[in-house]
């Protein structure tokens, strides 16, 4: 059997065209999504029912053939697991009762999530034997500073700032959060590694907001022992990081942290970014989301645009942040068309 195009760049193999998946392609924008929602009790009963995150994770695939599955689920599976209160509350996004402080820390419980977690494994169980074999299946967790900022924080937020100050003002109590959060990702990920997941990656959606030496300690170093673990434990398991928003520090972070592959968001050139990285290492990205949105010409234009400009390189296509809800569903067909149509 030859092997699946989008693993094949995770090794380090340009692929033309670029195999390609989009972040957040099941969800809001799909009205067979939409259907699903009403008739479900709730954004996390729906993480965590592995038949309703079995067809979920499967709709954007049977629409769009892309070459990658991700996993339906959500970075805040994780601290709900280790026991912290969650829920999605229509229209204001994440509420949880913020941890502080040791005391917030004692209600954690890491001897917990491997439980509280069997329904993912069961739904990665599932959609590994459903998937065309052509189809890779991506596992994820959060990246343990990202979550570490919606536990602190409570809830989303514009800029985080209590969690950056607590960072601060407080260094053990967050290095605490931040090696509590290590330990419980690993077991997680390598609980989906040994469930089906053919790699894994991992979003730090506000790894962006750190000065470099906080950055260094609360993003790549956790980052790096998470991955260093991962791949002691399954040799040849490939891993992706998303350090959003973490431009200048990109080929640090590849070099430090011994990921394969790297997501890239809309704020950088990708292929200048790509010169700077070892020829080997995977680039993913990085397609304006608003773009998208809007389709037709300039949609076209940046797909070729991206697409040509790493040409050679092992590139896996995507966006540079999550499929917004208001995206038609016909522009993502157009995206797979201009993209797979080369002479
Ligand atoms: O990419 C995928 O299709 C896989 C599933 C996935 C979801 N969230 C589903 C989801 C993944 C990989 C995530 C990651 C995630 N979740 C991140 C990191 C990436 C990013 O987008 O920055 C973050 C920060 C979260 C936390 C989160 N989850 C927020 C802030 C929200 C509310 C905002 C929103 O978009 O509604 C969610 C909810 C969420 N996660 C939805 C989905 C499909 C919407 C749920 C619904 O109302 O149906």
């Amino acid at each position: 059997m030859t092997e699946k195009p989008l693993m094949r760049v995770l090794r380090g193999e340009p692929v033309w065209p670029p195999p390609v998946w989009l972040m957040r392609q099941a969800g809001r924008y799909l009205p067979e999504y939409m259907a699903l929602r009403e008739a479900s009790g709730g954004f996390l009963a729906r993480c965590l029912t592995p038949d309703m995150a079995t067809e979920i994770t499967l709709q954007p695939v049977r629409r769009y053939a892309t070459d990658a599955a991700i996993l339906f689920s959500d970075i805040l599976v994780l601290p709900w697991a280790l026991g912290q209160d969650l829920r999605f509350a229509e229209g204001e996004g994440p509420v949880m009762t913020p941890i502080r402080d040791a005391a917030g820390l004692s209600r954690l419980d890491l001897s917990r999530a491997p439980a509280e977690t069997a329904p993912v494994m069961e739904t990665v169980r599932r959609v590994r034997a459903a998937l065309p074999d052509t189809c890779t299946l991506l596992g994820f967790a959060g990246s343990p500073f990202t979550v570490a900022c919606y536990m602190v924080e409570g809830s989303g937020s514009r800029d985080f700032a209590a969690t950056r100050i607590v960072a601060y003002a407080d260094p053990a109590f967050f290095g605490r959060l931040i090696d509590i959060l290590v330990e419980a990702t690993v077991t997680y990920l390598a609980a989906q590694i040994e469930a089906g997941a053919d790699a894994v990656m991992l979003f730090d959606t506000w790894a962006g907001v750190l000065p470099p030496d906080q950055f260094f300690a609360h993003v790549v170093r956790p980052t790096a022992r998470i991955v260093a673990t991962l791949k002691g434990r399954f040799p040849g398991i490939k891993i992706i990081g998303f350090p959003r928003l973490a431009g200048t520090f990109a080929a640090d972070y590849v070099a430090a942290t011994g990921v394969d592959c790297i997501g890239l968001d809309t704020s950088v050139d990708a292929a200048r970014v790509a010169a700077t990285l070892p020829v080997h290492i995977a680039v993913q990205g990085n397609l304006d989301p608003m773009a998208l949105i809007a389709g037709g010409e300039p949609l076209a234009q940046e797909t070729i645009r991206i697409r040509d400009a790493l040409r050679g390189r092992p590139h896996i296509f995507n966006l540079g942040h999550g499929i917004l809800p208001q995206t038609p569903p016909a522009h993502v067909a157009e995206l797979l068309t201009t993209l797979r149509q080369v002479s």
